[in-house]
C-alpha cells in the first residue's frame, strides 16, 4: 500500500496515565537471562550485584549495558574501579542470585571465585564471565547505566539460569512451574 493510501492513525494527544503496577506486570513479562556484576574496591575487597538489565550493545567495538539503581550501595565502587565482570549465570545458581541481591551479608563468603584482569571476581560455575572496562555511564531515571567495553570474554557449556515473571526458571524446587517469589529493583 503506498502512503498515500494509508488510513489516517488517530494520534494520541493527550496519554492516560501509567499505572504503575501494570508496568511492572509488562516489564515481568519479558524473559531475561540473569547475571552477578563484579568489582573490586580501591582495597581489592569484591563487590558484587544481580542484575537482569543486561544486555548487548555493540560488536564492533565492544559493548555491553546494565544499569544499577541509584540508591544502590555499591554503585560509587563500580563508577571508581571503572572495572566490571559479567558473570552470566548457571541455571544451578539460583542461590548465588539470591545471596548478590540480599544486603548486609558476605555475599562473597564460601563462594569459588577466580581472580580476573584488575583482580575482579570471576564467579566459578557461570555460564560466561565478560570482562569489562567501564566506557561510560548515562542517566536513566533511578538507574545509571554503565557501558563496558569488552576487554576479555570466556564461555562455558551449562543450562541458562532465566528470570520470567518475578521468578526463577529452572525452579530450583520444581522443573515444571515458575518460582512466584517477587523480587523488587
Ligand atoms: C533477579 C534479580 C535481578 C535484579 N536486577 C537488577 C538490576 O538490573 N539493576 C539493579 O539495580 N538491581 C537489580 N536487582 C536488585 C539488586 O541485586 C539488589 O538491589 C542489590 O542488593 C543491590 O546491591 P547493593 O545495594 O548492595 O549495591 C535484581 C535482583 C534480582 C533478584
Amino acid at each position: 500500500m503506498s502512503a498515500k493510501m494509508c488510513p489516517q492513525r488517530a494520534i494520541d494527544t493527550a496519554p492516560l496515565p501509567l499505572n504503575t503496577n501494570v508496568f511492572r506486570e509488562a516489564l515481568g513479562r519479558f524473559a531475561s537471562g540473569i547475571t552477578v556484576m563484579t568489582t573490586i574496591d580501591e582495597d581489592g575487597a569484591p563487590y558484587g550485584v544481580t542484575a537482569t538489565s543486561f544486555a548487548s550493545l555493540s560488536l564492533d567495538p565492544p559493548l555491553v549495558q546494565w544499569s544499577l539503581r541509584n540508591a544502590a550501595y555499591s554503585l560509587p565502587v563500580f563508577l571508581k574501579s571503572e572495572r566490571f565482570v559479567v558473570n552470566v549465570l548457571s541455571a544451578d545458581q539460583e542461590s548465588v542470585s539470591r545471596r548478590f541481591a540480599t544486603p548486609e551479608i558476605d555475599r562473597f563468603a564460601h563462594l569459588n571465585t577466580e581472580s580476573g584482569l584488575g583482580g575482579v571476581s570471576l564467579i566459578q560455575g557461570a555460564l560466561a564471565w565478560i570482562e569489562c572496562s567501564l566506557e561510560t555511564t548515562l542517566a536513566g531515571g533511578d538507574h545509571t547505566i554503565l557501558v563496558g567495553k569488552v576487554l576479555r570474554a570466556r564461555t562455558f557449556d551449562h543450562q541458562p539460569l532465566l528470570y520470567w515473571r518475578g521468578g526463577y526458571m529452572p525452579d530450583s524446587t520444581d522443573q515444571t512451574t515458575v518460582n512466584q517469589q517477587k523480587v523488587t529493583s
